[in-house]
């Protein structure tokens, strides 16, 4: 058994300011207001653990290593996150996550080792930790491959791999007990590797639209892996910081189940069942009416209320600025306008809110689906910029539709509607959408930022 080590007291009250720090950075994370700051706040918190460690009088070996992977670690994350494109930050979050999985479970291994203690919570919290952190490392690298393209974007299912999945969680559970009961280390690294496995038999049939929700489980998994290694080197920093992250991971993955109108089991296990959203082409010869940035102008120009239906291509376009440029220059000219945010819409949650943030649009016009879709009848002309899922109405009507049960912005319901999109290729769902038919339904082709700029320099002679 190793040297029980007690942190003195102002070690403990600074364990406790950090862990008040993480409670206020999560509340302030629930606002765009207060989102920047509230970062700012956990990033302190998290400096803060981490610096009072090294003073805490814990016996540290290998302090020169330990500094040196700290300083390689910050400036990795630093340059990574500073380049990382807005479109690519769900990979960023599935790849940091993981790490952090692994991390746990490596520490529960090494402490093991060291520790040598046939103590019953201490080897269950170990074997927990050895599982869930494996888990979500595997797990999260196969997402990360999954939507960096790296792999098919598509659900895999391998022959048998229902049985196979149910028979390898299963050994992995009996091996944790078998380890608990009693406590071996080849157990160990076995339950390691069931743990890494399972990992990736878990998320590979899950494909599409589904990948962010795995992200966010996963992100809940890590910090229950986190919780449980407070316990197994007896932190309890770690335990707080671990089970916030485990419980708002829950609330968040449940929340994006329900926007996009998938049960959870579902988007897990649909695969098998067949019922998962996919990510096919659909491209259709039919006619479609298009016009020029000049039509557009004139329509929007003569319009009383307008909408503005921000979605994943404004993003890919980095067209927000010019949006609120369009959408001030509207407003200059009496005309009522919105933005209507849809919560999947883009590819992460709060993806529009993010982006239109930074062109400073003011939130009060960023109007939530349930707010907005009973105005949608009483509105001139709806302006579709690089949005298709979210508006497309096979959500109501189609069973066989991967996106099927998907609450939507009713678009349809407006006078008339304005697409801008490049081609008329499908979105993540990979399914026509029907209001590119319609009538009443105009597409101004091109990328969104070289088209709103058209539209806004028309404008400004309407
Ligand atoms: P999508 O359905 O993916 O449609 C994006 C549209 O943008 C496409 O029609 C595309 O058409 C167009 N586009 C792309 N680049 C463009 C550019 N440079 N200029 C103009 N148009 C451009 O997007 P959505 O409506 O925002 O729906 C989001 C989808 O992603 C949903 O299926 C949702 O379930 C899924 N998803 C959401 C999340 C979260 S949490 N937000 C995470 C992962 C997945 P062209 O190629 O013809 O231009």
């Amino acid at each position: 058994m190793s040297e029980v080590h007690v942190d003195p007291t102002w070690v403990q009250l600074s364990y406790l300011v950090a862990a008040v720090l993480f409670v206020i950075a999560l509340k302030s994370m629930s606002s765009p207001r207060t989102a920047r700051s509230g970062l700012l706040i956990g990033a302190i918190g998290a400096a803060l653990a981490t610096g009072v460690l090294f003073f805490s009088g814990i016996k540290l070996a290998n302090l020169a290593l330990i500094l040196g992977f700290l300083v390689v670690g910050s400036v990795v994350g630093l340059v990574a996150a500073r380049r990382v494109k807005m479109t690519a930050m769900p990979q960023l979050v599935a790849l940091f996550n993981g790490v952090g999985g692994g991390a746990a479970a490596l520490i529960a291994v090494v402490e093991y080792l060291v520790v040598d203690s046939d103590d019953l919570l201490f080897l269950i919290f170990t074997v927990a930790t050895v599982i869930i952190g494996s888990v979500a490392f595997s797990g999260s690298i196969v997402t990360f491959l999954k939507l960096q393209e790296l792999m098919t974007t598509r659900p895999v299912v391998i022959p048998l791999g229902k049985w196979i999945t149910i028979l390898v969680a299963v050994a992995t559970l009996a091996g944790g007990v078998w380890l608990i009961v009693a406590p071996q280390q080849w157990l160990l690294w076995a339950l390691l590797g069931l743990g890494l496995l399972f990992g990736v038999l878990f998320v590979l049939p899950v494909g599409g639209a589904d990948v962010p929700i795995v992200i966010s489980l996963l992100n809940a998994l890590t910090g229950l892996a986190v919780a449980a290694s407070g316990y197994v080197l007896d932190n309890v920093l770690l335990l707080i910081a671990g089970t916030l992250v485990g419980a708002s991971g829950t609330l968040l993955t449940n929340l994006m189940a329900k926007a996009m109108g998938r049960p959870l089991t579902a988007t897990l296990f649909g695969a098998f069942s067949g019922t998962t959203a996919g990510g096919g082409a659909a491209t259709s010869d039919r006619p479609v009416r298009s016009s020029s940035a000049n039509d557009v102008a004139i329509m929007l120009g003569f319009a009383n209320k307008v909408i503005l239906v921000p979605g994943y291509g404004l993003a890919v376009a980095q067209a927000q600025s010019t949006l609120r440029e369009l959408a001030d220059l509207l407003t200059e000219k009496g005309i009522e306008v919105d933005y209507a945010i849809h919560p999947v819409a883009g590819r992460m949650p709060g993806h529009m809110n993010v982006l239109l943030a930074e062109a400073s649009v003011p939130y009060e016009q960023l109007k939530e689906m349930d707010e907005i879709n009973p105005e949608f009848s009483a509105t001139d002309v709806v302006l579709v910029v690089g949005a298709n899922d979210v508006v497309n109405p096979a959500a109501r009507t189609d069973k066989s539709a991967p996106i099927y049960g998907m609450p939507i912005l009713d678009v349809d319901a407006a006078q008339q509607i304005v697409f801008l999109k490049r081609s008329m290729r499908p979105g993540f769902a990979g399914i026509e959408n029907e209001i590119l038919f319609d009538p009443k339904t105009t597409l101004l082709f091109g990328d969104a930022k070289d088209s709103l700029n058209k539209v806004v320099s028309a404008l400004k002679n309407v």
